[in-house]
């Protein structure tokens, strides 16, 4: 079954308010349900109301049991008279027999709930669609010692005991809602509490709830949470509007968080942290994370969507808030990298494999699928165009139009792009393209000196090549953030001006050009294209040593390395000397801060070097990219060395962006130590592993160890196992260290983790932390006896059966088959057809799979 944005009609039927009455118990929970249903417009038709495998005990009518109902694919039909009634309904569910870990279930003996996208219907029956606002009264009852705390939407109003040994607590939320933000938590939990005064003077109270022997590891939660209000308040004037705010953590999730009203829910690892079990990538990410859902608070929740098609307008946009507010807590330009290495390595694919869709799609079987590096990430640089085409005030000019126009009430894509473009009065028309069309754009761009005139020449030119279901497509507005360096004096030729690129081709003149220019463009990634030039690798050098704009220059450096490895892949004569000298001139020149010189000396992945290729060899692809990293590491041995012990941490350990950019420059230095194949780099890194004093060094030298001498390697990993075992965050780590070594006897050591006590397909992080890193392990996975390919297929088909929505997101890999020869190509594509025939499959997988056959 095909739901259709164009098929989009309003409810007929709303439901203004609701009551909810929990009678909690893992094994049979029952919930009586009350909803004052209200007919909307002129129609005859029956209350609809969603439902999924619950059992129905009763359902009344203005207090009157009836029984004309009936049950049509999960949902109760029932037909009414009036235009305003009250309909109970009593059903029972079982928590603890939910594997999908959608709706009401059993996480590590505590009971929570997951609803967005549609998992409401699981609980109780309702029109689980979020255009249906309601404001919600819960009410839950609970075994007393088992759940001592239990938490829902909104504010506490009322609690007391019952003479069974249970107890009861009841919940008010006045904000309108739609079912996906209903959340209820009961559990043995410990809090954190902290307090936040908003802008206008009032005082939020603020917890974290977590398991009691977590509790010192929310600090980090708790401070970003504050930064995160303080953030909002002053970047985007939006103020937190309720008195209490509630993050739960648990240890079963589908997914990051989720952002349901005053009681956001979290998979513990965006919640717990310490400096000995969290790296300095997950603080990040937890920070990040945390402001993620804080921010839906405003876009998403007090404006929500229209229908799930519209799903970007609070993805797209709040991922691009929380990039911003995560830009402002550190390194801006590291941050913005990072972005755009996420971008490139999950949703530049996307976008070229057989599951590419817009970033408000027009049609789904499984919502769930729909929640995809397009909707989210391309989603946010859809957004940053928006900015950088207004201008930061018109930009907030429209936000504030938005956000008070739609306040309280379920809006759509268009209804966003229409206010910024009435508040800033530039016509959107064009840009509105980016919405309905998938595919990265190409951009070619040559710059042309007529030496003597003083004049340049620009020629740019963009195409987006077809994507399965849309053959041809149209130009799109490309803001390039464009300038020009002069050759030998180093100096500015042209400022920095923003480009918009709409027309298939665009010649742009630049006069008073009297040197050789050379071409800065898509500066800051200012549009979210595949930027073809023709510049030399000494122009490139040139950027990556003289770019003032830090993403461009280490843009240039990437570009510089890429090309060395296309090349080499492709079997040319590989000449790694300009690479070297450009590397050596980034770790030495003293002025740039650690953490970017890091990141710019590192290569281009596997995956992103293949999405280069006509046809990706990842064997070729290895090896071209290990022995780059033999010379530069050997070329450079000394220097390595030298920045190796400059980073050398001073002190003890401190979480702070220059303590950040120390590790990481240490991680990088280590790995290439290790990579010039130096006799002393095990001892080292096993000297690094021994010492450490906090996760981020001890993981690094892992990382380093797992690929190198059993000698090291297996003792590295045991004593990393002793040290953890009771750490499910820190376990995962190990599987996944494992999982994407860079070692051909990877696919024997992943399948032999399968069997070991701790692999569990029931857990999702689990779950990912070993298949699913060994998906994305690009050589290990794609070995040419297509073992890697018949291992992924046969645990999502044995996953399916628990989770298909932690299974369904997993298929990716498989999806590649067009990208690699055809041997690999028809193995890949003969797993996809025994998935798809797999009885019982679930539609998410269906979908997935047979979408995966067809691109
Ligand atoms: N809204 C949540 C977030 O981004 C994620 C919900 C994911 N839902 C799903 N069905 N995959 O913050
Ligand atoms: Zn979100």
């Amino acid at each position: 079954h095909v739901t259709r944005r164009a098929d989009y009609t309003p409810p007929d039927w709303q439901v203004p308010d609701i009551a909810l009455n929990f009678d909690l118990d893992p094994a049979a929970t029952r919930i009586t349900a009350t909803l004052h249903v209200q007919r909307s417009g002129v129609h005859d038709r029956p209350l609809r109301l969603d439902g999924a495998g619950q059992t129905l005990l009763s359902v009344s009518v203005d207090g009157t049991p009836v029984n004309d109902w009936v049950i049509e694919g999960g949902a109760l039909i029932l037909p009414l008279s009036g235009s305003a009634h009250v309909i109970e309904t009593t059903v029972e569910i079982a928590p603890e027999r939910n594997t999908q870990l959608m709706g009401l279930y059993a996480s590590g003996g505590n009971l929570c709930t997951q609803c967005e996208a549609e998992g409401f219907r699981r609980i109780t029956f309702f029109p689980d669609r979020p255009d249906v606002l309601s404001r919600y009264q819960v009410r839950m009852s609970a075994d007393k010692q088992r759940y001592p705390v239990l938490l829902a939407n909104g504010d506490p109003i009322a609690s007391g005991d019952l003479d069974d040994g249970r107890h009861w607590a009841e919940w008010h939320d006045p904000f309108p809602k739609p079912c996906y933000l209903f959340a209820l938590v009961a559990g043995d939990l410990a809090v954190n509490r902290g307090s936040f005064i908003t802008m206008s003077g009032r005082e939020v109270a603020l917890g974290i709830w977590v398991r009691a022997t977590d509790l010192e590891r929310t600090h980090h939660a708790l401070d970003a949470l504050k930064t995160a209000m303080a953030w909002d308040e002053r970047v985007y004037g939006r103020e937190y509007d309720l008195d209490v705010f509630n993050i739960v953590a648990v240890d079963d999730f589908n997914f990051g968080a989720m952002e349901n009203k005053g009681l956001n829910v979290f998979n513990s690892r965006y919640i717990l942290a310490d400096p000995d079990t969290a790296t300095d990538y997950d603080y990040d990410a937890i920070a990040a994370v945390v402001a993620h859902e804080y921010f839906h608070n405003w876009s998403g929740n007090r404006v929500t969507c229209r229908d799930w098609f519209q799903l970007s307008l609070k993805e797209g946009f709040t991922v691009y808030r929380d990039q911003c507010f995560s830009a402002d807590q550190g390194s801006a330009a590291v941050k913005r990298i990072e972005d755009v290495r996420g971008l490139r390595a999950a949703q530049f694919p996307e976008d070229a494999g057989p599951l590419a869709h817009p970033i408000r799609p027009d049609a789904y079987q499984e919502i769930s699928n729909f929640y995809t590096a397009t909707i989210y990430n391309k989603g946010a640089e859809i957004i940053r165009m928006l900015a950088t085409i207004l201008g930061a005030t018109a930009f907030r000019t429209g936000t504030d139009l938005y956000f008070d126009r739609f306040d309280g009430t379920a809006a759509t894509c268009e209804d966003f792009v229409a206010s910024l473009e009435e508040a800033s009065g530039t016509d959107l028309t064009q840009f509105r393209r980016w919405y309905g069309q998938a595919g990265t754009p190409r951009v070619t761009a040559s710059l042309l000196h007529h030496e003597g005139s003083g004049r340049a020449e620009l020629v740019l030119a963009q195409r987006t090549p077809p994507t399965p279901g849309q053959d041809s497509k149209t130009p799109v507005v490309l803001p390039l953030r464009v300038k020009l360096f002069g050759a030998q004096t180093a100096g500015t030729v042209a400022p920095e001006h923003v480009i918009l690129l709409s027309d298939a081709e665009q010649r742009i003149v630049f006069e008073g050009v009297t040197e050789r220019p050379i071409l800065s463009i898509n500066r800051g990634f200012s549009a979210p294209a595949i930027i073809e030039t023709d510049r030399s690798a000494a122009d490139l050098a040139f950027l990556g040593a003289h770019d003032d704009d830090p993403f461009a220059r280490y843009e240039a450096l990437q570009q510089l390395m890429l090309d060395t490895l296309v090349a080499a892949a492709g079997g040319n004569q590989a000449d790694h000397a300009a690479v070297i000298a450009a590397v050596a001139g980034t770790i030495g020149d003293a002025k740039l801060d650690r953490a970017f010189a890091a990141e710019a000396v590192l290569l281009p992945s596997e995956s992103f070097i293949g999405d280069q290729m006509a046809v990706v060899d990842p064997e070729a692809i290895f090896r071209v990219r290990e022995a780059l990293r033999r010379d530069i590491g050997r070329a450079l041995t000394s220097e390595w060395c030298a920045a190796y012990d400059a980073a050398q941490a001073i002190g003890g350990y401190v979480y702070s962006p220059e303590a950040k950019g120390l590790r990481r420059m240490r991680a990088v230095a280590l790995g290439y130590i290790a990579a010039s194949g130096a006799a002393d780099s095990g001892d080292l890194a096993f000297a690094q592993f021994e010492a450490a004093d906090n996760m981020t060094d001890r993981l690094s030298a892992l990382t380093t160890l797992v690929a190198g001498d059993a000698a090291q390697r297996t003792p590295a990993l045991d004593i990393f196992y002793n040290r953890y075992s009771d750490n499910a965050l820190v376990l995962d780590k190990w599987f996944s260290v494992q999982a994407m070594a860079p070692r051909d006897d990877t696919g024997d050591v992943v399948r032999e983790l399968l069997r070991h006590q701790d692999f569990t397909l029931s857990n999702p992080n689990r779950a990912r932390a070993l298949i699913g890193a060994f998906g994305v392990n690009q050589r290990a996975f794609n070995v040419t006896d297509g073992s890697g390919y018949r291992f992924l297929a046969d645990q999502l088909i044995a996953l399916d059966t628990l989770n298909p929505q932690t299974a369904a997101k997993l298929i990716p890999p498989l999806g590649r088959w067009g990208r690699f020869d055809a041997a690999r190509g028809a193995l890949m594509r003969a797993e996809l057809e025994r998935i798809v025939k797999v009885p019982g499959l679930s539609k998410d997988m269906f979908e997935q799979a047979s979408r995966s056959l067809e691109g």
